[in-house]
């Protein structure tokens, strides 16, 4: 997502014809605020999908959110938790202080320390935990696209 120049919170109303999109993804994000949700923004190569990403996430962060967030890429598909490990990356700071079961199932998960493969279940709730710590009260947004 680092080939789209859309960094700040602002830059989203420079994005041409998007008012409607752009209006529907903030409706989204206030929802899901309260009661979760997910996104999928689909459509051919180069029609906006990552320009309306970016201006989702500078609309999370501007809101006060924890935005986290990762790229998808075909070498990784084989990787096991390559995009979760994106994800959680910038908060692996955190990880010590999650219970210990957890802690191990995600450590393991991101390839931090060795182990038997971790129930995926277990390192789902891990993930929630580790960002729900992280995010300390606030809105957790996750964005993953290429
Ligand atoms: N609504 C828009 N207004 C202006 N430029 C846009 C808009 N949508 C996309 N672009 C530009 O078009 C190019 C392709 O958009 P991108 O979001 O990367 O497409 P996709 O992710 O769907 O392949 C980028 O340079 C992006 O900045
Ligand atoms: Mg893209």
């Amino acid at each position: 997502m680092s080939d789209v120049s859309l960094r700040s919170p602002g830059q989203a109303e420079r994005l041409t014809g998007r008012d409607t999109d752009l209006g529907l993804i903030r409706s989204f994000l206030a929802d899901a605020a309260t009661r979760g949700g997910a996104l999928l923004l689909s459509g051919e190569p180069g029609v906006g999908k990552t320009a309306l990403l970016e201006a989702a996430a500078s609309t999370a962060t501007a809101a006060g959110s924890l935005v986290v967030r990762a790229a998808g890429a075909e070498f990784e598909a084989e990787v096991s938790f390559s995009g979760l490990n994106q994800l959680l990356l910038p908060l692996i700071e955190d990880l010590s202080r999650l219970d210990g079961s957890l802690r191990d199932a995600l450590s393991v998960a991101l390839g931090l320390c060795e182990g038997a493969p971790p129930d995926r279940q277990v390192v789902a709730d891990a993930m929630l935990a580790l960002v729900g710590q992280a995010a300390d009260g606030r809105t957790a947004a996750a964005a993953a696209g290429r």
